[in-house]
């Protein structure tokens, strides 16, 4: 018996007493490390590489995430762990060929310190059209928002096939890519409060296809795990991004592979034992043919969807939810987002004559219509954007700009609206910003200007610009090192910036009343009447009705076009089918 409670006696003690940099959560323990931020050298602790679901392998790869079971001992969460298994062609960067693993569902913790504050929590989500992401620390690190004493956490999760391979049914319901961040965000719920950070103050910070993920799950069950949200150019309105028809692209894939079975419980099995190679070879084979020329929008073989069961994670359109959104947002999107889309134009502008002879008809929204692209008002759609945006209706070889214009509304134009919808639907603030600064961090736009010929229509800042301003990417060190020694009163863009974004994480409002730095700046909420947005540029202004004209333009094109569709196709010409 005295053996006994000396036993218990021991043990409490041993659980009592953390070692420095360790964290006690409800999987288990966990020790981190000591890093300093680059302008202030302010320390903070770093956990890398936290686990929140079973590895999603072999018979779970495609499955929806499975919770997972506590560690034993003291889990070492001091290296970034690779990023989920992708391809890449990236072309700004050169990154090219297959990189990172399948056992990737991890999640890293950035705190100011591991004590009882309960400080604000941003979660940033960064991907490229939910096929690639990032880096991590190596690409964006916290320090800015680490010196504005926010928690900063980030979340890996499955992309491409991996994350979105569906058989819409009960074993492969869909959304897994999207089902890993909420239970990493029920992970975060649960124990960030343990690292320093605030369970009721939690931001989701989106950016390009981390964006559409928080406009998705904004509307989910997932929607009790966050409390404001941040949407940084992408929207789930652009119609690239919810697929249909999974379950026979599935089958098709397995057909590629040759896995001829009409059982899923086969083509699964199969598909288990595939290596990530040959996924990745034939995932693209996998999608309609003339997809794009069909329905003149672009395709994810495997991405998001609007799932079957009523239980699922995504179970409606976004555009037919009329649900309040009832937290803050802030939403925006950049100048010239289509300069890295048009990348080959501004090496190689010859090249623009096929665009000439074969123009990408591209719709800026998900269209209850498409054309039909043997019909004439195929071709009339297109000149009506031609007559729109290029001189004289012609592309030339000197329509770069243009061409980066008509690009970037494409996908401006899903922002505008989403930006509007989520005016009209919440009861709680929605701030609308325009980025078109172009200083020392706009990253992407200066790797596309090295190797661009056309300098022409290169002002503003491309997809992607902003993300500098707000993480240290540590490409540019040598850029930051010079806002060390600027004198407290230049405080600069830089900091403004990621002040106003680190006000919305702490008080739903990035302008508030008592801010000092930016008591010039009063960035109003945006709605349907006043339409005010912060153009953020060389000064912060207030504007409204950002690219009425333009915007205009694509709500007449789609209602005039819409029209016209007998069953959802726009064949020919109503009028010529009259004189004829
Ligand atoms: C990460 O870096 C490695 C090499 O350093 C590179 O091969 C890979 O493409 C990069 N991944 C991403 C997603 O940027
Ligand atoms: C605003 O919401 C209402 C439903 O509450 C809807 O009928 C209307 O079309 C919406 N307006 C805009 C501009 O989205
Ligand atoms: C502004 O005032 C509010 C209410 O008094 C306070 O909670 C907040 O910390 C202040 N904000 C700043 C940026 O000083």
């Amino acid at each position: 018996m005295k053996e006994i409670i000396h036993f218990i006696v021991l043990f409490s003690i041993s659980t009592l007493v953390l070692a420095k940099n360790e964290v006690e959560t409800t999987h288990g323990r966990v020790a981190g490390t000591q890093f300093k931020t680059f302008l202030e050298e302010k320390k903070y602790q770093a956990f890398m590489g936290i686990p929140f679901a079973t590895p999603p392998v072999k018979d779970l790869r495609f499955k929806s995430p499975q919770s997972m079971k506590p560690w034993e001992g003291v889990l070492k969460a001091t290296k970034i762990k690779p990023a989920c298994i992708q391809y890449n062609y990236n072309v700004l960067k050169s990154q090219y060929g297959e990189y990172g693993v399948e056992d990737c569902l991890y999640l890293d913790i950035f705190t100011p310190a591991v004590d009882e504050n309960k400080r604000p929590v941003v979660i940033f989500l960064y991907n490229e059209r939910l096929q690639n992401s990032y880096n991590k620390t190596k690409d964006y690190s916290p320090d800015f928002f680490i010196e504005e004493d926010l928690v900063v956490v980030t979340i890996s999760h499955r992309l491409t096939v991996f994350g979105f391979l569906s058989l819409e049914d009960d074993t492969v319901p869909g959304n897994a890519g999207l089902k890993d961040i909420v239970m990493a965000l029920e992970w975060i719920s649960n124990n960030i409060d343990k690292f320093g950070g605030d369970p009721s103050k939690i931001t989701l910070l989106g950016a390009q296809g981390g964006a559409v993920a928080v406009d998705l799950l904004i509307r989910s069950k997932a929607k009790k795990f966050f409390h404001s949200a941040i949407i940084q150019s992408g929207s789930s309105l652009n119609p690239m991004y919810l697929q249909e028809k999974v379950r026979d692209r599935a089958f098709e894939l397995g057909k590629l592979l040759e896995i001829s079975t009409s059982s899923t419980h086969r083509l699964l099995e199969e598909l288990n034992s595939v290596s990530p190679s040959k996924l990745f070879e034939l995932e693209y084979r996998a999608a309609p043919d003339d997809y794009f020329k069909d329905n003149q929008k672009g395709i994810l073989t495997f991405g998001p969807i609007v799932e079957k069961h009523a239980n699922g994670l995504i179970t409606e359109y976004p555009e037919d939810s009329f649900e309040n959104i009832n937290i803050p947002v802030m939403i925006g999107f950049n100048s010239r987002e289509g300069l890295a889309a048009s990348h080959l134009y501004l090496e190689t502008p010859n090249y623009l004559t096929y665009v000439e002879k074969d123009f990408p008809l591209l719709m800026p929204l998900r269209l209850k219509f498409r054309f039909d692209p043997f019909a004439s008002s195929y071709y009339n759609a297109a000149k009506d954007i031609k007559n729109f945006y290029f001189k004289k209706g012609k592309v030339t070889i000197k329509s770069t700009p243009e061409y980066v214009t008509y690009i970037g509304d494409v996908v401006a134009y899903s922002l505008d609206k989403t930006a509007k919808m989520y005016a009209n639907l919440s009861s709680k603030p929605v701030y609308y910003y325009h980025f078109d600064y172009y200083g020392d961090f706009n990253e992407n736009k200066d790797l596309l200007l090295k190797k661009a010929v056309v300098e022409d229509g290169t002002w503003g800042a491309t997809i992607g610009d902003e993300l500098c301003y707000l993480f240290r990417c540590p490409n540019l060190n040598d850029k930051y090192a010079k806002l060390k020694s600027l004198e407290a009163d230049k405080i600069g863009t830089q900091k403004k910036i990621v002040k106003m974004w680190a006000n919305f994480v702490k008080y739903g409002n990035p302008t508030p009343e008592n801010d000092s730095l930016l008591n010039d700046i009063k960035w109003p909420s945006y709605n349907l009447e006043t339409k005010e947005y912060l153009l953020i540029g060389k000064n912060f202004q207030v504007k409204t009705n950002l690219w009425q004209e333009r915007f205009k333009f694509w709500d007449n094109f789609i209602k005039k076009w819409e029209k016209r569709a007998h069953n959802g196709v726009v064949t020919d010409d109503k009028s010529k089918r009259d004189e004829l």
